[in-house]
């Protein structure tokens, strides 16, 4: 019998129990309380209120701009909704970098005033000792390395990350010590899937693919993108599971018709 299927509420305990079984964890985005209701009522595993609410909720070109009070605001309306997944929040860009005083009083910010259950920072050394200080206070971290939305600018590009050796080095170093500080669990985003694969076997602590291939414990895609709300969006790791932008297009249209035809509303939908 499968862990998950039988829990109640899924803990960091539940998903290192689901890694130990080889059974896979998914893991969807949300930020706000109706999208939440529905993932959590079809199974998810993990809900992550990604700081992707820059892109997809405030229609900004890349996460720097959400700031912690906005995440602390769509993770209240997350967490208000979900009755089992297990809710993690990003860190926004600004919120801990170089500061891991900072670090720890933006963790503790997201977990008094939202009441989620995990925080999740992206980098890998550089972010070692905000780490530490989070987990110190027995906030749960998820890690998250490879492409790094909060790095763009140091990028350039969103390009697949880590197909040169030395990066590649690097990630699988950074992993180690994510794993070795405490991390529960690791997000590896647009990776080459052998890379993936050879972190996840290396590792015990679940590792989430987005964008990294098969050969991982999890993975996770924004709601909004694999609904197809989002349509701009569409890398080869994206699989489309609805056509929503075009379906709620021609119900929105339907209505105008229907309003304007004097067709809506008909005596049944009257006083
Ligand atoms: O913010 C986000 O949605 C994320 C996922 C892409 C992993 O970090």
């Amino acid at each position: 019998m499968s862990v998950h299927k039988n829990v109640k509420k899924i803990t960091t305990h539940v998903l290192h129990k689901m890694k130990l079984r080889g059974e896979k964890i998914a893991m969807l985005t949300a930020y706000d309380y109706s999208m939440a209701r529905i993932i959590d009522h079809a199974g998810i595993d993990v809900i992550l209120v990604g700081d992707s609410a820059s892109n997809v909720m405030a229609g900004h070109e890349t996460t720097l701009p959400i700031t912690l009070d906005e995440m602390i605001y769509h993770a209240s309306s997350v967490v208000r909704a979900v009755d089992r997944a297990l809710i993690v929040v990003d860190l926004p860009f600004g919120s801990y970098q170089g500061n891991s005083k900072l670090a720890l009083s933006s963790a503790i910010r997201i977990m008094k005033e939202t009441g989620a259950h995990a925080i999740k920072m992206e980098g890998g050394s550089e972010i070692r000792e905000s780490v530490e200080r989070i987990l110190s206070a027995g906030i749960p971290v998820m890690g998250h390395l490879g492409l790094t939305p909060q790095a763009i600018h140091k990028f350039g590009t969103y390009v697949v990350r880590a197909k040169e050796e030395e990066e590649a080095k690097k990630l699988i170093e950074d992993a180690h010590l994510l794993q070795d500080t405490g991390c529960f669990a690791i997000v590896l985003e647009k990776i080459p899937a052998g890379l993936a694969g050879q972190v996840s076997s290396e590792l015990d602590i679940p590792i989430i693919g987005i964008g990294a291939g098969c050969k991982v414990d999890g993975q996770v895609l924004v709601v909004h993108d694999m609904l197809g709300i989002t349509q701009e969006f569409s890398p080869r790791f994206l699989r489309r599971y609805h056509n929503l932008f075009e379906e709620m297009t021609n119900s929105v249209q339907s209505y105008i018709s229907d309003v304007r035809s004097r067709d809506f509303p008909n005596k049944e939908e009257s006083y």
